[in-house]
C-alpha cells in the first residue's frame, strides 16, 4: 500500500480526525497525519504554543470545543500519565493515545511489533529482545514490554539501577545493569533516549560515562553478527547509539519510521471505519 504509486484510498473519506500534541513529535504526529490523509480523512492539527492553553485553557475544555467542530477521532500526545484515559471521558470522539508522560505509546509498540514480525518471519515465540537505557522514564519501554510478552517474546530490561522501573519484577522480564548480558543470546537491541526532560536530576554522572557502559557500537555489531538495531527515536548519536551504529544495515530504525504509518493507518481505519460500518448495520 505505502509503495503504491497512488497511495491514497477513499476508505475514510469524510472522517476529521483531530491531532492534539501537547508534546513534541516529528513521527508520530506526522505518520498520524499521512495515515488519516492517505485514508482520505480530513485533519486538523493542533499544538499547545500557538495554542489557547497558554491563555489558561483546560486540556478538557480545548477538546470539547475542538470536537464541537465536530471531529470524530482525537489523536492525544500529553505530558501527563493518563490524559488520553481522562479525555475519553470528557468526548464523544474516538480517542488514541499518541504518548502520555512516562506511561504509554501503544502505537509505537505496535509498530516495533510489525518491524520485528518483517525481520523473524512472524515468530515471537522465544524471540530475545533486549530495551536498553532510560526504562524507567520510557513509554515506549512499557508498551513494548506488554506487547512483547503477550506474544512469547522474552524481554531484558537493561539500564543504570537508576534507569530501571521499581516494579520491574511485576512486568515477568528479566533486569541487568550488564550490557553484556543482555546482548548475550539477544536477537534485538532496542536502545531508549535518555530523557533527560523526565528525569529530576541527571541519574548518571556523564554523558560520556553512560555511552561507554550503555551506548551500542561497531563491536557490539562485530561481537553478535545477527543483532539487529532498533530505536524508537528521536536517537542522539554519540549517546545510546553510536553514530555508525544507527547507519548501519542491521539498524531498522528508518523501516521502524514507515512501518508507523501502515500501523496507523490500520489504527484510524480499525476506530472510524469499522465504526461507520457497525453504523450502517
Ligand atoms: N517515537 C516517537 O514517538 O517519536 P516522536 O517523539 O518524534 O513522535
Amino acid at each position: 500500500m505505502l509503495d503504491r504509486p497512488i497511495k491514497q484510498v477513499p476508505t475514510l473519506r469524510g472522517v476529521t480526525v483531530a491531532n492534539m500534541f501537547f508534546e513534541p513529535s516529528t513521527r508520530t504526529k506526522l505518520s498520524f497525519e499521512l495515515a488519516a490523509g492517505r485514508l482520505s480523512a480530513e485533519t486538523v492539527n493542533f499544538s499547545k504554543s500557538g495554542s489557547s492553553v497558554s491563555k489558561g485553557e483546560t486540556l478538557k475544555d480545548t477538546a470539547r470545543n475542538i470536537e464541537a467542530m465536530k471531529t470524530d477521532l482525537v489523536v492525544i500526545r500529553h505530558p501527563s500519565p493518563g490524559a488520553p484515559h481522562a479525555l475519553a471521558r470528557w468526548v464523544q470522539s474516538g480517542v488514541i493515545n499518541a504518548g502520555d508522560g512516562a506511561h504509554e505509546h501503544p502505537t509505537q509498540a505496535l509498530l516495533d511489533l510489525l518491524t520485528m514480525a518483517d525481520l523473524f518471519d512472524g515468530r515471537f515465540e522465544g524471540l530475545r529482545v533486549s530495551i536498553i537505557g532510560d526504562v524507567a522514564h520510557s513509554r515506549v519501554a512499557r508498551s513494548g514490554v506488554f506487547g512483547l510478552s503477550a506474544l512469547g517474546a522474552s524481554v531484558t530490561l537493561c539500564g543504570p539501577r537508576t534507569m530501571l522501573p521499581v516494579e520491574a519484577d511485576t512486568l515477568g522480564v528479566r533486569t541487568t545493569s550488564r550490557l553484556a548480558e543482555a546482548l548475550d543470546g539477544c536477537d534485538v537491541a532496542m536502545a531508549l533516549r535518555i530523557q533527560r526532560e523526565r528525569q529530576g536530576n541527571l541519574l548518571f554522572p556523564s554523558l560520556r560515562e553512560y555511552h561507554r557502559q550503555f551506548g551500542l557500537t561497531r563491536e557490539h555489531l562485530r561481537r553478535h553478527p545477527e543483532l539487529r538495531i532498533m530505536h524508537p527515536g528521536p536517537v542522539n548519536r554519540g549517546v545510546e547509539l553510536e553514530s555508525e551504529v544507527a547507519d548501519h544495515e542491521r539498524a531498522v530504525i528508518l523501516d521502524q519510521v514507515t512501518n508507523g504509518v501502515a500501523v496507523r493507518m490500520a489504527v484510524l481505519y480499525l476506530l472510524a471505519g469499522s465504526r461507520d460500518e457497525n453504523d450502517q448495520n
